[in-house]
């Protein structure tokens, strides 16, 4: 799609071609933006090479200049940084040519202002460089290790939104990867799909289900706040 700023606008995300999540994705995003939305859509759970074939495609035929979304719901600054990056590398001298934002893809309205709101994209020059020990060449510090599951039924349950607002509370009580904390991992299924989303926690092993905002709060403050299990989440064996 194009817009007034922008000759072409391409939007990057997991789920966003196959199972449940990405039909209805693709159905709100074709509602608000036309059918030909669909042709701009790139599915990162596969990877990122059709993005960057498509960036270069716009970069020869001069579709420019560029904006890419990133639909990521657990992207966050260091992936903001890092998809900045590869399009800087890819776009040589015409990097100014190339902006990002990052976008949820749940809220299509919110998505389309977003995207005519030229001042809250990033460009991709003077990009922040990585520290030379930056959070993805070493071992996080965590005393928990959070498994939360992203698979089709905890998904069709609510997950992503749960999950995002878990790293964001997680985030808020100061608990987000630092020495008394969590470090998540999302995962495929993990079985007990009937009582999801599924949400475990190690080294003590406890599974949790997670309904609502509220248990989510609740399982932040008591779990990993207070330090005490939560029975009335944990899952029945
Ligand atoms: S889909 Fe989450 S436990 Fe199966």
């Amino acid at each position: 799609m194009k817009t007034e700023t922008y000759a072409r606008v391409l939007f990057a995300g997991p789920d966003l071609d196959h199972g449940s999540l990405a039909e209805l994705t693709r159905r709100q995003l074709t509602e608000q933006f036309g059918a030909t939305v669909l042709g701009d859509l790139f599915d990162t759970d596969v990877g990122y090479d059709a993005l960057w074939e498509q960036v270069r495609d716009c970069l020869s035929s001069e579709a420019l200049p560029l904006l890419v979304v990133d639909l990521d719901p657990l992207g966050g600054s260091p992936q903001l940084d890092w998809l900045r990056g590869e399009l800087q590398a890819l776009a040589g001298e015409r990097a100014d040519r190339l902006f990002v934002c990052a976008g949820n893809a749940e809220e299509v309205a919110a998505l389309a202002e977003l995207i005519q709101q030229p001042d809250k994209h990033l460009g991709c020059v003077d990009v922040p460089q990585l520290p030379e020990s930056h959070s993805w060449s070493c071992i996080p510090p965590h005393r928990y290790r959070v498994l939360l599951c992203n698979g089709p039924r905890c998904t069709r349950r609510g997950a992503l939104p749960l999950w995002k607002l878990l790293r964001e509370e997680l985030k808020a009580a100061g608990r987000l990867e630092t020495e008394d904390g969590v470090h998540i991992t999302r995962t495929q299924c993990q079985f007990p799909c009937d009582q999801g989303p599924t949400l475990s926690v190690y080294p003590s092993g406890e599974w949790y289900r997670i309904r609502d905002a509220a248990e989510v709060k609740r399982l932040v403050q008591e779990r990993f706040v207070e330090e005490r299990a939560v029975p009335e989440l944990i899952m029945r064996a």
